[in-house]
């Protein structure tokens, strides 16, 4: 397997000769040395203004993931990168999150994605917690937190993506038990992208949009087109200056603002039907998260609607790409994929009485979820403009330096997960039982993590265990797949997977 034997050179070469190899130990113990100035750090070679010029003429920077990586191995766990305008210090060791962590403000600031906020700023569209900073995001942020990421607003939206997951495994098992041999060989993807359009709407507007059926719709397939669009020109307007990019890709920002106009569009429709129906009459049934927010009345209508954009736009794209590559993982790891078979049969009966004890009857599949994103982070760095100085690797951060924890790299750091090229859902539990809790980061950290992190483990984890009880999943592709960024991490291709019906 390539990245087997790639990462078994590593291994052997490069991670354990390099000088610092030993300080990718989480539990070495730091020597007292002097704090070495901001100025010290090693810095990445390379002119930040040539950088720009070839992400612009390669139309983005599909390996960014990957230079970022070598450029660890190269220069250490800390360095410096510019690009354009934008100054980056990239860190890549748990102790460096555990220190960001320690002096993270009530107020944790990301710096904004200039390309969506032009877009809003542009059409007088008011911005939501993604790309708020300071006392705004603050009390956004706490308004939603109870509707969306509390464990009480959880318990209410499991059984609804449960009966989508449900549905989505009796659908498939119908279209392959009208094959003779009982197995369906097919590319999967838009079916999950369906299923994920599908149980979001549910859980966010409290309306099925019947998307597992026969028929596509036109509506939908236009939205998951308008995303790609959005993510893909995102990462190549990102890291250009405005005054440069609306001169040399006009063409680009038109198509961002095209895909932004479309997904806006598809929101508010959902967004306006739940509105009138709720002034109407106070629905006697919870009706989903938007339902809620809109009838605590704490915040003002504009602002549901710009969170609710920001949650419709982050719940597609984010959850369907590690499932497929949960899907892809287990196929061609069948033990791996019958261990976890094992435990969703034993708790099937347990989860159709209650679904809530999903998140709690199914550890090895949870832990298969965290094992996935170590792999495939969706957002490949957490970044925050540290708000007070910071000493990370023994050198000085100054405060309203913009610091980017790559995720990708630490995922892949032996010293941290070893053999990290081994998909082991299992080393999860086995860190958890000996006291040394391995970093699960995929969904940022402190007050400004992930706000749709409950929700994407929720589907997640109940469409696995449906699959799992109801099919085999098989592939005849064993070799790694291509990741590209775009500004979140996606795979160029998928192998074909078979499904096999469970007698
Ligand atoms: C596997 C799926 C997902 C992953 C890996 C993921 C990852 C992330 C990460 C890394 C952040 C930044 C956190 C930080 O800065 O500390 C984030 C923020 C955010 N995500 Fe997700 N996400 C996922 C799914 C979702 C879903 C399903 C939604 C919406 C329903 C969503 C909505 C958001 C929002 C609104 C923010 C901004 C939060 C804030 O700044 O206060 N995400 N996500």
């Amino acid at each position: 397997m390539a990245f087997r034997a790639k990462a078994r050179g590593w291994l052997a070469g490069r991670w354990l000769s390099l000088s610092w190899a030993r300080a990718l130990g989480t539990r070495a113990a730091p020597a007292a040395k002097a704090v070495l100035p901001f100025e010290a750090i090693p810095q990445c070679p390379g002119n930040k203004w040539m950088r720009v010029l070839q992400i612009w003429k390669e139309r983005g920077s599909e390996n960014f993931h990957l230079e970022m990586h070598r450029t660890f191995q190269e220069l250490g766990p800390i360095f410096r990168y510019d690009v354009g305008g934008t100054h980056m210090v990239y860190v890549m060791l748990p102790e460096d999150v555990e220190r960001l962590q320690r002096v993270e403000s009530p107020q944790p600031w990301r710096p904004p994605l200039d390309p969506w906020l032009a877009y809003r700023q542009h059409r007088g569209h008011r911005c939501g917690v993604f790309l708020l900073n300071g006392p705004e995001w603050r009390s956004n942020r706490l308004k939603l937190n109870p509707d969306v990421l509390s464990p009480q607003a959880m318990q209410k939206y499991i059984p609804m993506v449960d009966g989508v997951a449900r549905e989505f495994s009796r659908a498939l098992k119908s279209r392959v038990l009208q094959n003779a041999r009982g197995s369906l060989t097919l590319d999967i993807q838009t079916s999950i992208f369906y299923y994920t359009i599908e149980a979001s709407n549910l859980a966010l507007f409290g309306e099925r949009l019947g998307l597992l059926g026969h028929s596509p719709s036109p509506a939908s397939l236009n939205f998951i087109r308008a995303l790609e669009a959005m993510l893909k020109s995102t990462a190549q307007l990102m890291f250009m200056p405005r005054g440069l990019s609306r001169w040399t890709s006009t063409k680009v920002w038109k198509e961002h603002f095209e895909s932004w106009d479309y997904i806006f569009q598809y929101a508010n429709n959902a967004i306006q039907k739940i509105y009138q129906e709720l002034a109407l009459g106070r629905p006697q049934h919870y009706s989903g998260i938007v339902g809620e927010l809109l009838m605590h009345a704490d915040m003002t209508l504009e602002s549901v609607r710009a969170n609710s954009i920001d949650l419709t736009a982050g719940s597609v794209d984010t959850t369907a790409y590690p499932l497929l590559m949960t899907l892809f993982e287990l196929a061609r790891n069948p033990d791996v994929q019958q261990a976890l078979r094992q435990e969703s049969l034993v708790a099937e009966a347990r989860i159709a009485e209650n679904p809530q004890r999903a998140t709690t009857e199914l550890p090895l599949l949870q832990a298969a979820l965290k094992e996935t994103l170590r792999l495939y982070p969706v957002g490949i760095s957490v970044d925050r403009q540290v708000g007070s100085d910071v000493v990370l690797q023994n050198y000085r951060i100054p405060a309203g330096t913009l610091v980017k924890v790559q995720l990708y790299s630490l995922g892949r750091n032996p010293c941290v997960f070893p053999r990290p090229e081994r998909y082991h859902p299992q080393r999860w539990l086995d860190s958890r039982s000996s006291g040394t809790r391995s970093p699960n980061l995929a969904f940022g950290f402190g007050l400004r993590q992930c706000l749709g992190r409950r929700l994407a483990e929720t589907e997640m984890l109940l469409l696995l265990h449906h699959v799992l009880n109801n099919f085999l999943v098989e592939t005849l592709t064993h070799e790694d797949v291509k990741m590209i960024y775009q500004f979140i991490l996606i795979p160029s291709t998928l192998p074909l997977l078979t499904f096999r019906a469970i007698s």
